[in-house]
């Protein structure tokens, strides 16, 4: 679906180097979050795909089209396939809610009697409907947001380009955001989230491409390396535990509650992509009140390099 070969970004005036020789491929219906420090070229790899920028060098294909040639009428109708959220919603402060979903649907040419259902249904996807004649700033930033999704999602675009969707937002509203992101994902969307946010990630166990001052330095999907290394990490921790217990005189239940605690992590593993929270959860299985502070240690030391 979209494709990067070999790409590298310079931004003119200033010189930067934004991304540099990178490789990617987003197949149909995948759903991916890149992450990165600020800087790392995250928004940047999204403006490409917008084809607000055409690469400095390489090339961005989009359905097997090289974006590079498109041209004026072009350039919009391949806009129109792509819903994109920002950080900041941007919905039209002096229109309505309703008002901001149907310029939309005036400037994409959809005739003026499908209006109210694609409205409703947009809506109710996030939850919204009763605030149609609420004007922006009547709403609250979690709401405002759904909004700008409803929007994204109005005409059903097959690619959805999030950039920080959740970055003013509240963990439980961020939830919601990714609920209404992994929902168009079900429907057949190909999504791509730039985030900063560990939450989304632990929430959705799903593709991560890594961006490192403009290179891709990492591209893992659930159930590769990452999970098989905590795996091991927890089991290994299990395993000291239990030796511990043995030299400091075990309480009636230790043992089952040890076996419980690293069964339910286990169990819940795979929504668990993001080592540094897995090395929270092993220190603290370690730090359980029998364990001693040497075990700790030896969990911290146990833990691959990087985490
Ligand atoms: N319009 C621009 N003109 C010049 N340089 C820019 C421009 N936009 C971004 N840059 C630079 O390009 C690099 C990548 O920026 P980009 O916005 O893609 O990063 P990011 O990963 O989205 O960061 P953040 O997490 O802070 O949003 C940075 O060094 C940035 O300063
Ligand atoms: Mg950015």
């Amino acid at each position: 679906m979209i494709a990067f070969h070999r790409v590298s970004l310079e931004y003119p005036r200033t010189k930067t180097k934004a991304l540099y020789n990178v490789n990617l491929e987003v197949k149909k219906g995948e759903f991916v979050f890149v992450v990165g420090h600020s800087g790392a070229g995250k928004s940047t790899l999204l403006a490409l795909i917008l084809r607000r920028l055409i690469p400095t060098q390489g090339a961005v294909y989009f359905a097997g089209q090289n974006l590079k040639a498109l041209k004026g009428d072009g350039i919009a109708l391949h806009r129109r396939r792509i819903g994109m959220v920002f950080q900041d919603h941007r919905l039209l402060a002096d229109m309505t809610v309703e008002e901001n979903l149907a310029f939309v649907l005036q400037v994409q040419g959809v005739p003026r009697r499908e209006w109210p259902e694609r409205i409703t249904t947009a809506l109710r996807r996030v939850g919204l409907a009763h605030k149609k004649r609420a004007f922006p700033e009547e709403l609250s930033v979690g709401e405002a947001q759904r909004v700008a999704l409803a929007r994204a999602l109005l005409l059903d675009p097959p690619v959805i380009l999030a950039d920080e969707p959740t970055g003013n937002l509240d963990p439980e509203n961020a939830l919601q955001v990714l609920d209404i992101l992994k929902a168009a994902h079900q429907r057949g969307a190909t999504v791509v989230v730039a985030t900063h946010s560990r939450e989304l990630l632990e929430a959705y166990p799903t593709r991560v491409v890594v961006l490192k001052a403009g290179q891709v330095v990492r591209d893992e999907r659930p159930g590769e390396g990452g999970s098989i290394r905590v795996r091991e990490s927890l089991t290994g921790a299990e395993r000291r535990a239990h030796e511990h217990l043995q030299a400091h005189r075990p309480q009636p239940g230790d043992h089952r509650r040890i076996r419980d605690y690293v069964e339910k992590k286990l169990s819940r593993l795979d929504r668990y992509q993001n080592g540094e929270l897995m090395a929270k959860v092993v220190l603290s299985l370690a730090g359980s009140q029998h364990v001693e502070r040497k075990a700790k240690a030896e969990v911290q030391v146990d833990l691959p390099g990087g985490w």
